[in-house]
């Protein structure tokens, strides 16, 4: 646990009172009635798996749960991909639109159908079973935001490989030890991907990795960006010479029948040491969870055009751009490239031209928008927007109006959505029609859901007084089922503060009225654009370049990312620092851990604040970071260097400014 104070600027926040009562046209045809609040959870998770899933064999126990450890929907079986696309086509949904994809370079745009997708999918599993891959086998995916990520997720939950899909930003050492870990046998990535107008090189990071990774035998290409990239004989295989000759038949591949609580995929994340966590997520309790939530979170009707502009590689683009929407037979939009691309006016054009009902995305996203104005938003016609939300980090009241006013014309419900890559599913939420909105409040807890608040001794914070640790009392369906090879640390970081429920790690409290207010996280971790980074693996990344003896890592608040990496470091030998040495280091962070991991700034200092003991007080260099008075100094091990680093950071400060 780290020794930050909580962050109490939500004080601030809360003295913001507007209010959002339900327009009652919303509130009379919303997914979410009353009663969506009073269903006792067992019930409600019982009626949503049988009616939102189709099974192969029908559960017959709802849950076992013997703490920590949660088995959802036992004795079922199933398929993912039967659920997301199969038996939408055998309903008559197969004209249904499934995804407008929408390629980053302009007029590169392609309409999928649910039984376009069919016949994508049922070739990639196809090809991929020529390979050898069947439903034992454990895949790496390092693919962009093209329509063949979602069809090799669902290829490979029709064969029942378990995956894990690596965001293209990270480095190949995040790659190959995230393939290593999983002990993959298969890789399937892409030529290159576009970012900007340019083509960045996947491919390479990708050969980088595996030649660290010796569990791979086979690597699947995709020709995407079309840059020259190398061929190993033997290992590498392009998409279109594997996947495209083969039957697109579905009897050719049938959907394998998956145990409910069999392995769908791994989702790495940062925790509060070096090495990411393999968040486990299993294949019924997943599907329950995240289209249960997508139909009433988002109040999705049959005709809902949806976008949620998150990228495929974290958890929201698997749960509400893959799983959850295409469970619930959604129309989606997914967008390859960057909102600025070819210019600041791209998302608004998009969301035009397909009449967008619903759109999902990130606060730093909303403050991106806000910084360039709304002036590019209003060169489009928003009026189909009918709700938009948010996720990823507290979304600050300023932002929240602003989206409201200018994205959702002052007219659509705003839902600020809490959750996890941990929790799979959204958790804490308003209803649409049904909450009475307060920017920068998350709301209450879904239906189902028991949330609260303790204190330091583990006792329950009373609604309208004080804040505390945010915690999930009981278990809900799409909840992960432990961290891959070790359930020490799952124990121990989730399940062993407060005995009995599952603590997340964020700082929050309820007001009088039962509505949560999120305050970010309480422990070692920072989020940087609504990416979730850990200061111990970027310290780990600064103190494996040769010249550093020492490194400190601490956020600091970011009007545009929410917060910021600042890195203190200490050279050896006593040396100075320099911009090109900063540079350098920022590079370095990159190689390892991907480039959203570099530091915004970096100061060099001879020595850290060390307690007696020898501990980093980390406390101490976020007041430094944050411009403010030093807390308590007294136990420091040599008071004066704090003041020494202070000097040092205002002379960056100065610098950079
Ligand atoms: O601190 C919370 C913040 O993001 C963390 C989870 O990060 P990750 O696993 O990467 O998943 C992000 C997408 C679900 C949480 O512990 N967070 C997420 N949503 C919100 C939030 N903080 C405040 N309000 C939110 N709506």
């Amino acid at each position: 646990m780290s020794d930050e104070p909580m962050n109490l600027t939500i004080d601030a926040l809360m003295t913001e009172r507007r209010t959002y009562p339900p327009s009652p046209t919303f509130a009379a045809q919303a997914n979410a009635q009353p009663d969506s609040y009073t269903t006792d959870a067992d019930t409600f998770w019982e009626t949503e798996g049988r009616n939102r899933l189709s099974w192969f064999k029908p559960f017959d126990t709802l849950r076992e749960w013997e703490l920590p450890y949660a088995k959802w929907y036992l004795g079922g079986q199933l398929n993912a991909c039967y659920n997301c696309v199969d038996r939408h086509v055998e309903a008559g949904l197969g004209d249904k639109v499934a995804y407008y994809w929408e390629g980053e370079p302009v007029d590169d745009r392609k309409t999928i159908t649910y039984a376009d997708l069919q016949h994508m999918v049922v070739k990639a599993a196809n090809g991929f079973k020529s390979l050898g891959m069947t439903k034992d086998s454990h895949v790496g995916v390092y693919l962009g935001m093209v329509p063949e990520a979602v069809v090799t997720m669902l290829a490979l939950a029709r064969i029942g490989a378990a995956f894990t899909l690596v965001f293209g930003g990270f480095s190949a050492e995040s790659l190959s030890g995230r393939l290593n870990d999983m002990q993959c046998q298969f890789l399937i990535t892409q030529d290159g991907a576009w970012r900007r107008g340019k083509v960045i090189d996947l491919k390479g990071t990708a050969d980088a990795a595996m030649a660290d990774a010796p569990s791979v035998t086979a690597c699947v290409v995709l020709k995407r960006g079309g840059n020259e990239v190398p061929m190993t004989d033997g290992r590498d295989h392009w998409w279109h010479d594997l996947v495209d000759p083969q039957s697109s038949d579905p009897a050719s591949c049938p959907c394998e029948p998956m145990d409910s609580e069999d392995l769908l995929f791994l989702m790495y994340s940062s925790g509060t040491t070096g090495k990411p966590k393999g968040v486990m997520h299993t294949t019924a309790g997943y599907l329950a969870g995240t289209s249960t939530t997508h139909h009433y979170v988002f109040d999705i009707k049959p005709e809902t055009v949806y976008w949620c502009a998150a990228d495929i590689g974290w958890i929201t683009g698997h749960s509400y751009i893959v799983f959850g929407p295409l469970v619930n037979a959604t129309t989606s939009v997914m967008y390859e490239g960057t909102p600025d691309f070819p210019d600041k006016d791209r998302w608004w054009e998009i969301i035009e031209r397909y009449k967008v009902t619903v759109l999902y995305t990130a606060p730093t996203a909303v403050r991106t928008h806000m910084k360039w104005g709304p002036e590019y938003a209003q060169k489009h016609d928003l009026s189909s927007l009918v709700l938009i939300g948010s996720v990823g980090e507290p979304i600050n009241p300023e932002a929240w109006i602003w989206y409201r006013d200018h994205i959702g014309g002052g007219r659509t419900p705003v839902v600020d959505t809490w959750w996890q890559t941990e929790t799979g599913m959204i958790l804490i939420t308003p209803l649409p029609g049904l909450s009475t909105l307060k920017p920068g409040s998350a709301s209450r807890p879904f239906p189902g859901i028991e949330a609260a608040v303790l204190d330091e001794n583990g006792h329950e914070v009373p609604p309208g007084t004080g804040a505390g640790y945010l915690v999930i009392k009981n278990p809900w369906p799409a909840m992960l089922r432990g961290l891959y090879h070790d359930d020490d640390r799952f124990k121990e970081t989730y399940w062993s503060r407060f005995p009995g429920v599952y603590m997340a790690g964020d700082g929050a409290r309820v007001d009088a009225d039962g509505d949560f207010w999120l305050m970010g996280r309480i422990d070692d971790v920072m989020n940087v654009s609504g990416h979730r980074l850990s200061t111990i693996e970027i310290e780990s990344a600064l103190v494996d370049h040769p010249e550093v003896a020492e490194a400190a890592v601490t956020a600091r608040n970011d009007a545009i990312t929410g917060q910021a990496v600042v890195a203190y470091v200490t050279l050896k030998g006593g040396k100075d620092g320099s911009p090109e040495k900063a540079k350098e280091l920022r590079d370095h962070v990159a190689k390892v851990i991907g480039a959203i991991a570099k530091p915004a700034n970096i100061v060099f200092t001879p020595e850290l604040p060390k307690t007696r003991s020898g501990k980093i007080m980390r406390r101490l260099l976020r007041d430094v970071a944050e411009n403010r008075t030093l807390g308590d100094t007294t136990t420091l091990a040599d008071p004066t260097v704090v003041s020494e680093i202070q000097a040092r950071a205002q002379v960056e400060a100065d610098k950079e400014g």
